[in-house]
């Protein structure tokens, strides 16, 4: 593959020009990146004025999951890249558009199987061979009896296709099985009948190693994983994230922050919570040496690499650009143990984790993705410093126009920074906003950002 050569002017002949399909967040930092290229906009969503759209060049409000309103769009515009942002876009339409000729990212195929969780598990699972929590694909409620029994109690169920914790439940028992069926089948994308089961892993902490798929300086297309971005999941989605994974001093070779990971499928479950299915690692506290955590790197880079690789693999090499988001979970394991990393599902595209890179790296994923996309060469990606993330959540929902209070005081705190998101109404725990921080250790910047992102969420006025 030749790197592209030049870039065209926005709204006249010529212009470069990308189709974001999902207008929220990630997307505004993506349409963000690609206008300081001068590359044009054209943003789609379900919903009017959102944060994509504000510094987009064009908006179109249609139902994604329609192929036909999709086919229309994409056929007028004609963009040289079409970019999902989300999961709920009609593949088959993806698929027929991109053998008409158009460029979809990754690829459409990778599109359709990292949303479909039976794919993506035989994928990963079976032809990557990556290590992956236990699991069964059920396609009735007796099969899913039987299914649970094999794996055990707790387990959990997922719909095969649904995002944001819908179709999901925690088994802890028999008499759970069939409102997990029950569930699965009412919330999930789709008619399908069939269901994974997966074993409850116990791990220590959730990683986010983001992935590029770039050409290289040979012409070939490379899978580069960056430095892993370490998270945690409060209620919904996730609810702070950090990187690097680990904040080793050269000096002493031990992670200048004490350890803070926890764990459980927290949103997956009844409330209150199921006693026990939520955990601190017990790793909490101590600091992790260098070693370990060098194992836990490779162990994460060969897992990230070996499924991305396999998701854009053709009979005539490999196809497809852009960033991915592998989501992985990691057993630190104890003394004399050997840790061990599980694979869990892949965003074929920047992941809600790795906003922190906005501050951490020297390009945020989202200008890495802007620059794969459209076949510019990435020589070399640096993190910086330590930096974290945390999310400013609504806490009253159907309010339009909120006004974010306590800025000033957030911003007093040195190293921290803001995104507000500009999303036209709220609703219960609806993420409005991040604050983003930087410092000299892990847990410094967690506790920054964790404090700025209090002080505006708790400030928030609405209407
Ligand atoms: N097998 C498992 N063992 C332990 N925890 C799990 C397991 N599967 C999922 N979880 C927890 O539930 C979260 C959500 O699971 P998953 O990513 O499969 O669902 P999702 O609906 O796609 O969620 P999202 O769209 O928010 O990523 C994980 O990030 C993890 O915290
Ligand atoms: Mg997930």
């Amino acid at each position: 593959m030749r790197f592209r050569e030049e870039l065209g002017t926005p709204l006249l002949e010529g212009a470069t020009k990308i189709l974001l399909l999902g207008a929220g967040e990630l997307g505004k930092e993506i349409a963000i990146e690609a206008q300081r290229l001068g590359v044009e906009v054209v943003t789609v969503d379900r919903y009017d004025m959102p944060p994509a759209s504000h510094v987009a060049h064009r908006h179109y409000t249609i139902n994604m999951l329609d192929g036909k309103a999709l086919k229309v769009v994409v056929r007028r515009e004609k963009p040289d890249a079409i970019v999902p942002e989300i999961e709920a876009i009609n593949t088959d339409a993806l698929l027929e558009l991109e053998e008409e000729g158009f460029f979809v990212v990754p690829n459409a195929r990778a599109v359709k199987i990292t949303m479909d969780r039976i794919l993506l598990r035989k994928l990963a699972a079976e032809e990557a061979g990556v290590p992956t929590s236990r699991y069964m694909f059920a396609e009735s409620l007796e099969e899913l009896k039987e299914c649970c029994e094999n794996i055990g109690y707790p387990c959990l169920v997922k719909a095969q296709m649904s995002s944001g914790g819908l179709g999901s439940t925690v088994v802890t028992g028999k008499n759970m099985v069939e409102l997990a069926y029950e569930r699965a089948m009412k919330e999930a994308r789709g008619f399908s009948k069939r269901v994974i089961v997966e074993e409850l892993v116990n791990f220590d902490v959730e990683v986010t190693v983001l992935t590029l798929a770039h050409i290289g300086l040979d012409g070939d297309i490379a899978v580069t994983p960056l430095e892993p971005v370490g998270h945690v999941r409060s209620t919904g989605h996730y609810h702070v994230s950090w990187q690097p994974l680990f904040d080793i001093d050269p000096d002493t070779n031990y992670s200048k922050s004490p350890f803070e990971g926890y764990g459980g499928p927290m949103h997956l479950m009844e409330d209150p919570p199921i006693n026990g299915l939520r955990w601190r690692s017990s790793w909490n506290g101590k600091r992790i040496d260098g070693e370990r955590a060098k194992i836990v790197k490779e162990m994460l880079f060969e897992t990230a690499r070996r499924v991305v690789t396999k998701l854009l693999e053709t009979k005539e090499g490999l196809k497809g650009l852009g960033i991915f988001g592998c989501e992985i979970f990691v057993k630190l394991g104890g003394e004399g143990e050997r840790p061990r990393v599980f694979f869990n599902e892949v965003s074929p595209r920047p992941h809600d984790t790795g906003m922190v890179t906005l501050v951490t790296q020297d390009q945020s994923e989202m200008a890495l993705h802007v620059r794969a996309i459209l076949g510019l060469p990435i020589p070399e990606v640096k993190v910086l410093t330590c930096g974290a993330s945390h999310v400013i959540l609504a806490k009253v929902g159907g309010s339009w126009s909120p006004r974010y209070g306590g800025v000033s005081e957030a911003l007093k705190i040195p190293g921290v920074q803001l995104r507000l998101f500009g999303k036209p109404v709220t609703y219960v725990d609806r993420r409005m906003g991040i604050a983003l921080a930087i410092a000299n250790t892990i847990n410094e910047a967690r506790s920054k950002a964790m404090r700025a992102a209090h002080i505006v969420e708790g400030a928030m006025k609405y209407g």
